[in-house]
């Protein structure tokens, strides 16, 4: 059974055909319209989402197939203590293929041990979100023309952010990829990929805490917001939600090819003033998570 736990679920090659699939999905949408009639998705989302729940759907029916699910844990029955094991045991009698957003690290994977059809990790806690790091990857690819050779800054909340994470592990895998980590002390990537893959890799990295030192060298700058609900005080919170703010002023220290991403939502980390400039991918990047879901739907259920 083939699942999508983590972003090295895919080799190098397996992501480079997705992708090339995604951009055919965006130039010929009609080619795959009919694709997947007679099959189901089910959203299984546990925590709340707007994109990656909607684009998973939207996906989905762009192919002509059907959606089920539950877009809140209190309208399931992990109320009454049902197991995520026990839930996808039964849902692979409705459903082809699910998508899974879970506040516990791992749980993806355990679905994924007890499931008999194709599960994605739609978000497990603060540890990974492989579909948005398609979504990256698609939108770094289509709009920079290359995942190697760039130089990224990452900013934020790099300790509770997934989307970060996950991003990460798949970009060390391309050649002269340089990252910059901008966040402050207490929200530093966790050891796990500071240790564990950056070191691990020889990968070359800084991490700094100012981003206007940052910016002049960026040929990407991946905004995150500050993962509040992972906090375990509001005060913590409040201290660190607007340590950074990217607008208009500090855009000028940006090359004129820098892209902005943010996998969204975001909340103050980027002023509404940057949505007008050129340099913003993040509306575009959303976009983008639709045809990668879509690719991905389909090569799980070895149609395409
Ligand atoms: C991200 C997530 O859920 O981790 N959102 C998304 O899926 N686009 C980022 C976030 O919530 O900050």
């Amino acid at each position: 059974m083939n699942h999508i736990i983590s972003p090295l679920d895919l080799s190098v090659e397996e992501l480079d055909k997705l992708l090339d699939l995604a951009n055919d999905i965006e130039r010929h949408p009609e080619k795959y319209a009919h694709a997947c009639e007679g099959k189901r998705l089910a959203s299984l989302f546990y925590e709340p989402s707007t994109r990656t729940r909607l684009s998973f759907e939207a996906a989905m029916m762009n192919l002509g197939g059907k959606v089920l699910g539950f877009s809140d844990q209190d309208s399931s029955s992990a109320t009454k203590g049902e197991s995520v094991a026990d839930t996808i045991r039964v849902v692979s009698c409705y459903a082809d293929i699910a998508a899974i957003r879970h506040p516990k690290e791992g749980a993806a994977l355990v679905a994924s041990m007890a499931s008999q059809i194709p599960v994605i990790n739609a978000g497990d806690g603060g540890h990974q979100h492989p579909t948005q790091t398609l979504t990256d990857l698609l939108t770094i690819r289509s709009m920079k023309g290359r995942l190697d050779n760039i130089t990224i800054g990452l900013c934020g909340d790099l300790r509770f952010g997934r989307t970060v994470h996950s991003l990460i592990e798949a970009l060390v895998r391309y050649d002269n990829v340089h990252f910059i980590l901008i966040s402050p002390d207490e929200l530093r990537v966790p050891s796990y990929i500071r240790d564990g893959v950056l070191q691990k890799e020889n990968v070359s990295y800084k991490e700094v805490v100012r981003l206007e030192e940052a910016l002049p060298d960026l040929d990407l700058l991946y905004m995150t917001r500050v993962q509040r609900e992972r906090f375990f005080n509001e005060n913590d919170y409040v201290r660190m939600k607007d340590f950074y703010i990217l607008d208009a002023e500090k855009m000028k220290l940006a090359g004129p090819d820098m892209l902005v991403l943010h996998p969204l939502p975001r909340v103050n980390e980027i002023s509404v003033e940057v949505d007008n400039d050129p340099r913003a991918a993040y509306f575009k990047q959303a976009r983008y998570g639709v045809y990668v879901r879509m690719a991905l739907i389909l090569t799980l259920l070895e149609i395409a």
